[in-house]
């Protein structure tokens, strides 16, 4: 996502953390907040000292894999990926013999990977990047597919971070309780089955017409919200 999607799903989660997971979270942020925090892995991989985290953003595999299948590649890969990471990070902002400053930085890959894996084209393929060089047309003006999933389509909705997370923040209690549930390589499959769907259909039509805002911003406020819900989840048991 770009800076807004991350900042919403930051503000989502903050509402749904127990006290306790508040605490120690505050604890290690300082003065920073949580819904600010979630884009410093954005700034961070373009220094020198967190260019090796590039890779760690999103997960490019074939398309066309049933769950099964696709949950055993992503775990078997060996060159870093957002789900290595994420799983990396989440062991590390726990871990009692790390650093405080360590503690942070994972925290932070945490809290913005979360959010990254549910923008469908961040997972997805490598021969376009992830539909950064697929070209479309939004609105009269050139641009990709990645870049109008990462914020085209939020950016049309007008709204700040706090108001568009708000609007949002409304799940059932069973929906909460099943996204806490899902594993991370659902959560993975769930974008990989979107983006199999976008990659088809702008091979059909790359030129976006009125129908597209209608037909795909209610999946782009569905991962957002899950997103966020997801990452309370996370966050509530690693700090419990
Ligand atoms: N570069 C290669 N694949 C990518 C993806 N899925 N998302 C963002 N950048 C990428
Ligand atoms: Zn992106
Ligand atoms: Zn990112």
């Amino acid at each position: 996502w770009g800076v807004q999607g991350h900042r919403v799903v930051g503000r989502i989660a903050e509402n749904h953390l127990t006290d306790k997971a508040r605490k120690q979270i505050a604890q290690l942020l300082g003065s920073e907040r949580l819904p600010l925090v979630t884009t410093w892995a954005d700034e961070a991989r373009y220094s020198p000292d967190f260019s090796f985290t590039a890779p760690w953003h999103f997960i490019n595999t074939p398309l066309g894999l049933p769950f099964a299948e696709y949950s055993a590649t992503v775990t078997a890969m060996t060159q870093p990926n957002a789900y290595m990471a994420l799983l990396q990070n989440m062991k590390d902002m726990k871990d009692a013999t790390k650093t405080y400053q360590e503690r942070v930085t994972a925290l932070k890959f945490v809290v913005h990977i979360v959010g990254d894996v549910h923008q469908p084209m961040h997972v997805s393929r490598a021969e376009d990047k992830g539909g950064n060089a697929i070209n479309v047309k939004f609105e009269g003006k050139d641009t990709n597919l990645h870049s109008l999933w990462d914020s085209g389509l939020i950016n049309y909705e007008g709204m700040s971070y706090l108001e568009l997370a708000a609007l949002l923040d409304h799940p059932t209690a069973a929906q909460t309780t099943q996204w806490q549930k899902d594993s991370v390589p659902t959560w993975l499959f769930e974008s990989y089955t979107i983006s199999q769907r976008l990659y088809a259909e702008t091979e059909q039509a790359p030129e976006l017409d009125y129908r597209y805002v209608p037909a795909h911003l209610p999946t782009v406020e569905q991962r957002l919200l899950q997103a966020g819900i997801r990452l309370a989840g996370v966050l509530n048991s690693a700090f419990n």
